[in-house]
């Protein structure tokens, strides 16, 4: 097994995107990874019941001690292929702090823990928003964001953001990107890729809860969407299995927007 590159690893495996994803998957064996392991474990038995190789383990992607081992259960399954990296918390949590540590520090966790079992032909595919997209480039806080390790990152970040926990999504959403980018080139020593999708409204749970706070705010951008409907995981699967794969072995350190094209609208809002 371990000669065969098939392993599909998939955070944030029992939310909404990752659990479409991993639907994608069928030819691979998929590795289930989120919050707890009561999520992991019911996220396993229905992928099971469906036919799918599926293991599992819980990961709090902001606890290194976690990554490492997971980094160690991937390796003792097989030989990895892809992470799909889906975990992350919206602008509904309103602890500024908990949103830039579990959106983007622990994204560059997984990041660097990734790449030192990454080899030919292995690929990030990390989840961005179209709100990125939405922040405009700055070098202070973009510099901040690309190293979001760094002690004052978290400070520099907030004096932009002003408390608005939507903003500071849509501003870790933005360092995933940057982070991409920042890291394409050691991946690519390794003929390894790291992309972003962005997607726009994507009825999940997180999606869902968004709506309820801001309903408003949501039928707006539903009416300014030019394909006029709200995406759903599943519009978002299709890019990410592509990029998973071969054929996409040339694409790398890019952004894909997945929004239905709102985001140009949302711009003159
Ligand atoms: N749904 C949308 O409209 C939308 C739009 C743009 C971007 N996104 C992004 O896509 C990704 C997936 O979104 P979704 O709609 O499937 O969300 P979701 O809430 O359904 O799933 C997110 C998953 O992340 C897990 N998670 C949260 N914190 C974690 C932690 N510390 N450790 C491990 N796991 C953790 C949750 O348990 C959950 O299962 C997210 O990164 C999100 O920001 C979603």
């Amino acid at each position: 097994m371990k000669s065969q590159k098939d392993l599909i690893v998939i955070t944030g495996g029992a939310g909404g995107i990752g659990t479409a994803c991993a639907k994608a998957f069928k030819d691979n064996h998929l590795i289930i990874t989120d919050y707890s392991q009561e999520m992991v474990d019911e996220a396993v038995e229905n992928l099971k019941d469906e036919g799918y190789k599926v293991s599992g383990i819980a990961c709090d992607i902001t606890s290194q001690d976690d990554i490492a081992k997971l980094i160690d259960f991937v390796n003792k399954s097989g030989s990895f292929k892809a992470l799909i990296h889906t975990a992350g918390v919206s602008g509904t949590v309103k602890d500024l702090k908990k949103i830039f540590t579990i959106d983007l520090i622990a994204t560059e966790y997984l990041v660097d823990a990734f790449y030192e079992i990454a080899q030919e032909g292995s690929v990030a595919i990390l989840l961005s928003s179209m709100m990125a997209h939405s922040v405009e480039p700055n070098p202070e806080y973009d510099d901040a964001l690309r190293n979001p390790q760094k002690d004052d990152s978290f400070d520099i970040v907030s004096k932009f953001t002003e408390g608005n926990s939507n903003l500071m999504y849509d501003y870790a959403k933005r360092g995933v990107q940057l982070l991409s980018v920042k890291h394409v080139g050691k991946w690519g020593q390794k003929k390894a890729r790291i992309v972003t999708v962005s997607p726009g409204v994507i009825e999940t749970e997180m999606a869902l809860k968004a709506a309820e706070e801001h309903p408003e705010r949501m039928e707006m951008i539903k009416k300014a969407t030019p394909l006029q409907r709200n995406g759903k995981p599943e519009d978002v699967v299709g890019i990410i299995k592509f990029l998973a794969s071969n054929q996409a072995s040339f694409i790398t350190g890019t952004d894909i927007l997945v929004d239905g094209g709102v985001i140009h609208n949302i711009k003159k809002m």
